[in-house]
């Protein structure tokens, strides 16, 4: 095909004529036809190598990247199954989680609550970050309370609100002051009748650990006074 082109183009001519030039030059000064396309392959070879370079240079930092990535992940996983298996024990994955208001509940703007549900609620920022007391005078100003987990669908909803979240380290409601091991959910008193504890806890460790928090997507005593964000409700 290439061939018959070449044949058949009006081009031909100079293409042949070209080709002649060429040999010509090549065939009259031995010098300067064995110096140019000298200089030009190692010119060719230069820029092929560079290319080559280039291109080797590129793919080792994607792959790099790739990996440092993937490492990243593993390490998140990790964390989350030294504390379960999965962070929906309860046999419910990710996508059958409503994230949406899709309940018929009405929430104000930044609360959020799902099918199912009849509380709104609110996760606090990075900087609101505060000691239990103050987060709970904080819910209570917004015409809520820190949160309580009293069904199962309600703890659903919050550890995969608290597993998409940079951090999952939360207070709620839930305290044994000054009651030591007799858990209660602040300002209701109820007591637990959903417990979600990690490995171990609560613990009462060094003996100050008071108030739950709700990390690493499972619940664990810490002192009141350490500084993390919250979650309030409201109910409606
Ligand atoms: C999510 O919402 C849809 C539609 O409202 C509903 O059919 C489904 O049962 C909900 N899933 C959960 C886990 O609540
Ligand atoms: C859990 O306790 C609350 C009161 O704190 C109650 O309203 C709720 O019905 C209880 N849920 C279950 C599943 O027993
Ligand atoms: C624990 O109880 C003490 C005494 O009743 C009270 O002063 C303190 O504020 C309580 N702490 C929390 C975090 O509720």
């Amino acid at each position: 095909m290439y061939e018959d082109l070449i044949i058949t183009t009006p081009d031909e001519h100079i293409y042949s004529e070209h080709t002649y030039d060429t040999v010509d030059v090549r065939n009259e000064s031995s010098s300067n036809s064995l110096k140019i396309p000298v200089k030009r392959k190692t010119k060719r070879r230069v820029i092929m190598l560079l290319v080559v370079i280039v291109i080797v240079a590129l793919t080792t930092v994607f792959t790099a990247l790739l990996i440092i990535k993937e490492k990243m992940s593993n390490t998140n996983d990790t964390t989350y199954d030294q504390q379960t298996t999965s962070p929906f024990p309860r046999g419910i994955t990710k996508t059958q989680i409503n994230d949406t208001d899709k309940s018929g509940v009405n929430c104000k703007t930044g609360w959020i609550t799902s099918s199912g549900l009849r509380s709104c609620y609110l996760f606090s920022n990075d900087d609101d970050a505060t000691d239990w007391n103050g987060a709970q005078s904080e819910c209570l100003k917004l015409g809520g309370s820190l949160t309580d987990v009293e069904t199962n669908m309600e703890l659903n909803f919050l550890n995969y609100q608290v597993l998409i979240r940079f951090g999952h380290d939360y207070w709620i409601g839930g305290t044994d002051n000054g009651t030591e091991d007799r858990f209660r959910w602040e300002p209701s008193e109820q007591p637990f009748n959903v417990t979600y504890w990690g490995p171990g806890e609560p613990n009462n460790l060094g003996n100050i650990e008071h108030c739950v928090d709700y990390r690493q997507l499972k619940w664990n005593d810490a002192p009141c006074d350490i500084k993390v964000k919250y979650i309030c409700e409201i109910k409606v």
